[in-house]
This record gives C-alpha cells, sequence and structure tokens, in this order.
C-alpha cells in the first residue's frame, strides 16, 4: 500500500469547488425519449439485476455477438483469477467487421478519416472507408502477417500514427490470433526496446512518419534506434505515409504497400479461446518499470460492446446516421476500446482524425466536427482546458449543431471545466458521461448512462451495469458516505485485465492485495448522500500528466541514469493545464556538484557571465545550472518520451528522507506545489532543516 492516503492530483481550489459542488442537471428529455436506457427507474432496475446476478447479465450480453461455438461457464473465478465465457470461442474482429461487412451494414461506413495536414486546395486528405472494404483490408493485412510467418499467440508490436492502416493492424492480428502490443508514437526508443523486449515480439509495424502539429514525427527513425537492442524482432513492417526517404533493412523491413498488393482479400478469423489473450498494453505504475497488462478475447469483447452501446448511446436505431469520434490515440487504452473495439463490434461510423487540436488553427476540433456531423464527442479533460485558454471565440466560430452526447476520460474534471464543455460545446443540450475507468478495466466502470442518470460537474456519478466500486478504508471497510477512501471493486467483471505478461505475481501484488478481497484501482474516491462517486485522483506514486499515466519511479529510473545524477524523486504539482506537472527534485553526484557550485559562485562574482569549465574539472559545467536543468529535460524526454519531461527541476544537495531512507514525498509536494523554497532554484537548494525532519520518521 501506498505511504499517502491523501489524493495527490486535485488541487486544493478544485477540491474545495467539487466538495461544495451541488448543481444538478437531468437528462435532457428529447435526449432521454430516444435512448436505449431512457429512465433513472430504467437504469435502477437493470443495475440490481446485473449485481443480484452478475453472470447471467453478462451471458446476456454475450449473446449479442457472434461466437463459433458457446461457453460451457459463464465465470471461473480463483480470486484474482478470472476465466469469463469458459469454452467459448469467438474473434473480436469477426465481431467488429465481418458481423457487419456481411450483414445489412456493408455499405455503411466504418472509418472517416481526416489528415493533418492541409493541402494546396485548402482541404485535408479524407479517407472513408464502408465496412465492406474494411473487411477487404483487413483480411489482406491479415494475411500479409501470415506471409511474414507470424502466428497465433506471436506478440506484434505497433508503433505508428493515427492512420486507417493503425486500426487495421489492431484488426488483422485480433483477426490471426497474434497478439498485439501497440506503443504510442510519442514513446523514444528506449521505451520502446523495453517493451518490445519484455513481450519478446516478434514484429515491429511502424510507418516512416506521422504528422503532428505540422511537423513530421520519424517513426522509423526511431524504431530503428530501439531495434538496436531487440533481437526478438525478425521483420518490420512500414507503412508509406509522409514519403519522407527511410532505412530500409533488406530481409528484415518490408514495405507495407508491397506486403499488401501480394495478398488476397480472403482470410479467415481465426476461431480464439475466450481466455486467449487479445492484446498487451503497457502502462505506468509504482516502479519504474511499466507493466504489459494482458487482455482477454472473451471478456474484453463483452465489455467494450456493451459499455460503448450504453455509455454513448451507439447502434440506436433512431439516430442511424451516428457519427462517434473519440479523440484518444490509438496508442492508449481509450483508444484501443472506443476508437476501435467497442465502436466497431457495435456497426458505428468512427472519426479518426491523425493530428493535433490546434493546427492550423485552435478550432480544428470544432472544425471536423461541423464537417463530418459528428454526433458523439469524447475527449480529455486537459484538452478542454486548453480549449478554454484558447478563448470562445474559435469555438464560436462553428456550429456544433449534429453534436447529442458528449464524454470526457482520463482524469477528474474540474466543475469549471465541466460546465464551459457543457455550454460552449453542448449548448446545454448534449449529456455530458464523464467515464472513470483504467487500462486494467478494460471498459468504462463508472459514468451516467446518458438518457437515465442526472449529472453532477466533477463526478462520473453511477456504476456501470454488474460493476461494484466501493470506498474502502486501506483495511477494506466502507467508509460512510461524504468521507474520503481508496475506491476498490468488489467483484471480477469481464473486461478486467487478467495478468501482468510474464510476471502474474506482480497482477496479484499490485491489485489484489492492498485491500484484501479486493480490485484496488490506486485512486482515491467520495461518494455522496446519492451514491455519486467523485475520483479524487491516484493515491500512489501515479501521476497523471495530460490525462496521461507517468509513474514517478519511472521518471526517476532515467534521471538517475543520467551521469551527473545521483539522487532523484519526483512528483506531482497541480498544474491548471495538465492536471499535474512533473517536479523532480535531483542531488548531483558529489563533484558535479561541487563543480558547479563553484561555476556558479565564480558566475555571480562575474555579473552572470558563465564560467567556463577548467581544463582539469572534467565534470566542471560549461555554463549554469540553468542549463544542466533543460539538458536533463532533455534527457528525460529522450529516454522516455516527451510526456515524460519534467517542467521543473530542482537542484538539491540531499532528499529528505525517513529514517528507514524513504524519500519523504508528501515533503516534496508540498514544497513543489506550494514554493516554500525561497530564492533562486537554480541554486543549490539547502534541505538541511527538513533533513532534519528525518528524526520524526515522518513518512
Ligand atoms: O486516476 C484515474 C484516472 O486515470 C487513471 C487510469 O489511467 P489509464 O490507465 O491511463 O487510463 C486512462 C483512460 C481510461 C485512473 O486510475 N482517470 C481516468 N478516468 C477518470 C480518471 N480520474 C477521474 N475521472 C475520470 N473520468
Amino acid at each position: 500500500m501506498s505511504s499517502q492516503s491523501m489524493p495527490s492530483s486535485i488541487s486544493a481550489q478544485d477540491l474545495d469547488s467539487i466538495l461544495r459542488e451541488d448543481r444538478i442537471f437531468p437528462p435532457p428529455p428529447e435526449f432521454s425519449s430516444t435512448a436505449h436506457i431512457k429512465s433513472l427507474a430504467e437504469y435502477e432496475s437493470l443495475y440490481n439485476r446485473s449485481i443480484a446476478d452478475p453472470e447471467s447479465f453478462w451471458a446476456e450480453a454475450a449473446r449479442n455477438l457472434h461466437w463459433f461455438q458457446p461457453w460451457t461457464k459463464t465465470l471461473d473465478w480463483n480470486l484474482p483469477w478470472a476465466k469469463w465465457f469458459v469454452n467459448g470461442k469467438l474473434n473480436l474482429c469477426s465481431n467488429c467487421v465481418d458481423r457487419h461487412a456481411l450483414g445489412d451494414n456493408a455499405e455503411k461506413t466504418a472509418i472517416i478519416w481526416e489528415a493533418e495536414p492541409i493541402g494546396e486546395d485548402g482541404q485535408p486528405e479524407i479517407r472513408t472507408l464502408t465496412y465492406a472494404q474494411l473487411h477487404r483490408e483487413v483480411q489482406r493485412f491479415a494475411n500479409a502477417l501470415k506471409s511474414l510467418g507470424i502466428q497465433k499467440g506471436d506478440r506484434v508490436a505497433i508503433y505508428m500514427g493515427m492512420t486507417p492502416e493503425l486500426a487495421i493492424a489492431l484488426l488483422a492480428c485480433a483477426r490471426i490470433g497474434a497478439v498485439h502490443n501497440v506503443i504510442f508514437g510519442g514513446f523514444a526508443a528506449h521505451a520502446i526496446a523495453d517493451r518490445v523486449n519484455d513481450s519478446q515480439c516478434v514484429a515491429i509495424l511502424t510507418q516512416d512518419s506521422s504528422y503532428r502539429r505540422g511537423s513530421e514525427v520519424p517513426l522509423k527513425r526511431t524504431v530503428d534506434e530501439a531495434l538496436a537492442n531487440t533481437p526478438s524482432v525478425k521483420h518490420v513492417v512500414v507503412l508509406k505515409r509522409s514519403g519522407t526517404p527511410v532505412n530500409m533493412q533488406p530481409g528484415r523491413d518490408w514495405w507495407w504497400h508491397d506486403l499488401v498488393a501480394s495478398s488476397r482479400p480472403i482470410c479467415p478469423a481465426e476461431p480464439m479461446d475466450s481466455e486467449d489473450p487479445l492484446y498487451i498494453l503497457y502502462t505506468s505504475g509504482t516502479t519504474g518499470k511499466p507493466k504489459g497488462l494482458v487482455h482477454t478475447t472473451g471478456g474484453y469483447s463483452v465489455g467494450t460492446y456493451l459499455t460503448t452501446r450504453y455509455c454513448f448511446d451507439l447502434d440506436n436505431p433512431n439516430h442511424p446516421n451516428d457519427v462517434f469520434w473519440c479523440t484518444a490515440d490509438i496508442g492508449w487504452v481509450t483508444g484501443h476500446s472506443y476508437v476501435v473495439y467497442g465502436p466497431l463490434q457495435n456497426g458505428a461510423t468512427v472519426l479518426m482524425y491523425e493530428g493535433a487540436p490546434n493546427y492550423p488553427g485552435c478550432d480544428r476540433f470544432w472544425d471536423i466536427i461541423d464537417r463530418h456531423k459528428v454526433t458523439i464527442f469524447y475527449t480529455a479533460p486537459t484538452a478542454i482546458r486548453a480549449f478554454i485558454k484558447w478563448g470562445n471565440e474559435h469555438v464560436e466560430k462553428h456550429s456544433l449543431a449534429s453534436l447529442r452526447l458528449l464524454g470526457t476520460v482520463g482524469e477528474p474534471i474540474n466543475p469549471e471545466a465541466w460546465m464551459w464543455y457543457r455550454e460552449k460545446i453542448g449548448h446545454n443540450r448534449c449529456p455530458i458521461v464523464d467515464t472513470w475507468w483504467q487500462t486494467e478495466t478494460g471498459g468504462i466502470m463508472i459514468a451516467p448512462i446518458p438518457g437515465a442518470v442526472p449529472t453532477k460537474p466533477g463526478s462520473a456519478t453511477r456504476p456501470f451495469f454488474g460493476i461494484q466500486p466501493e470506498v474502502v478504508t486501506p483495511e477494506g471497510k466502507p467508509v460512510p458516505k461524504g468521507s474520503g477512501g481508496l475506491l476498490v471493486i468488489r467483484k471480477p467483471w469481464p473486461s478486467m485485465a487478467r495478468t501482468v505478461w510474464g510476471d502474474p505475481e506482480r497482477y496479484q501484488k499490485t491489485y489484489w492485495s492492498d485491500v484484501p478481497g479486493s480490485y484496488f484501482t490506486g485512486d482515491g474516491a467520495r461518494q455522496d448522500a446519492d451514491g455519486y462517486y467523485w475520483l479524487m485522483g491516484r493515491v500512489d506514486d501515479v501521476l497523471n500528466v495530460s490525462g496521461h499515466r507517468l509513474g514517478t519511479m519511472e521518471v526517476e529510473s532515467a534521471l538517475v541514469a543520467h551521469p551527473k545524477v545521483a539522487e532523484a524523486a519526483v512528483v506531482g504539482r497541480p498544474d491548471d493545464l495538465k492536471g499535474q506537472a512533473v517536479v523532480a527534485f535531483v542531488t548531483l553526484e558529489g563533484h558535479v556538484a561541487a563543480s558547479y557550485a563553484k561555476a556558479e559562485s565564480s558566475s555571480a562574482a562575474d555579473h552572470g557571465s558563465a564560467t567556463p569549465a577548467s581544463s582539469a574539472d572534467s565534470a566542471a559545467p560549461a555554463n549554469s545550472l540553468e542549463s544542466l536543468k533543460d539538458e536533463l529535460k532533455k534527457w528525460v524526454a529522450k529516454e522516455i518520451g516527451p510526456i515524460a519531461r519534467p517542467d521543473d527541476i530542482r537542484f538539491t544537495d540531499a532528499l529528505p528522507k525517513t529514517r528507514s531512507g524513504k524519500i519523504m514525498r508528501r515533503l516534496l509536494r508540498e514544497l513543489a506545489t506550494h514554493g516554500e523554497i525561497k530564492g533562486d532554484t537554480t541554486t543549490l537548494e539547502d534541505f538541511q532543516v527538513i533533513a532534519k525532519l528525518r528524526e520524526s520518521d515522518e513518512g
């Protein structure tokens, strides 16, 4: 269990406004009247039924999918090991694609894709794929993978930008039973190699480069760097996106278009066992090494199918022209579940956009919504806060009249951002579903069913069907309503991660041992008198930076790998835009620190001019500590990826520790948040006084 019990990602101001929040918005009657679930009574009756007999509830949901062979037992539960739909055989790709392509929806648009760059005609490139076309493309690429010898059970890494081929890559892997391991395109070579090696991937699918905010991101070049240390990789498939020349190693590297050109468009879907792994997705935890969470086929399919259907009101015959846009990158779990698998299982039209929300202007998203008549829009609070900052004029230029439902995910949303979203984007007409879930949960766990559950700004409201969350003490005792505690889930659910790849013990220890008998989420929460859940942020050493999970230990490991760094402690500081900013307290190697101290003092004597390093002291800096800060920030971005780049680096001559040697993070968090450190922070900070607190063994 983490040493702290106070949530860390909410500022005191936000906490105060959340605790005083009493606004409540019933679902708009126009929405409810055509929704799948039309009233609170209907939600409650179905919820109560789902909790009284979860197995029957989930079995009924599962019957909407196609199974090659039915299951013989709905749940086999041996805490913490779950098997759902035991002995069932199905294929998720076939449920996403074939079911629609071979049924009534062959000509329905499955994917609308918009490129980031604006062409000479002033328009971005747009591609659409019907379900029939997607069916063909997926089969061709599945055969391409097979032609490289990739088989059921093999792990395949995917490091691509947001292109239709990325969705095709996931679906093709699922079709042949290869286990995909998508690595977010912002991760650096080291992070790729770690993930590829941990799961022993036999191939990497990538592209020459992707586009982001007007620049090219050289994906293949980064893969080439990673490949120097990934002996398990036999093949690299490269999608030509930009046409920028890349290194292609004969016998290992293949162009996507060449492979597909020689592949047949028929590739039957492999009947997969319910518990066959579908994918591995790495996520940050409280140790330096990211965990490869394993999701399996049957339960994940059913969970993402049903949550998408009810939380986003998709596959609703009253709304045949719905266009669903989840802005997440497929590199994160939100993209897996709600760009690809959930909506496609529901036969939806999915919008995919390649690039940044502020390219070429700050109204790109609103322009996309109007042009493509997006009806359901799902994004992250950090994006909403950026839109607010950019100014209402960008929003007000657009009608947004097609929207009927809005969603948020990834971090707590502050009530003011929620209200802005409701008024400026939803025009007070669209319900907002604030969806709480995690990489580990596979699908949405707590969220309002939009036609049924009244919403309160900042609350994820009530649990999804079949889900029993509880707020408890570290001993597992329920806390009274209104009090804060740890959020746990009492019963297994189909889309839960089954294990950590190659390390089942870590799975058990991380999730199932802190609060006996329950799944521990790592989040703090409070339940109000109406039974609504208010998520209060992580209670462990995991940060949430712009909706992305980042382990403090991960950043610390990267920092101490730098030759000048002796020790590092990383904490979060509340940030208006990013939710949390990354602050690193760093102690330098003794001789390095001494030389910097000397350089600083002589440069001060020189009225600020940098003192050149003496040739006798190789560790001495060429210039100030300020440039060392930059060097360390760049180093972390290079080691992990730009999302981990520290916002602040503070040098200190010692880290405050308890007598047992544990870093006193709470103290550092306070320092980082309230900026109690006086004077010029570029100089070495004196922690002597704080270090004395060691005596009290606080922690
Ligand atoms: O702290 C919670 C926060 O994001 C964490 C999960 O991160 P990840 O596995 O990367 O998945 C993000 C997308 C599902 C949670 O432990 N979180 C996610 N959604 C919310 C949230 N916090 C508050 N409200 C949410 N709606």
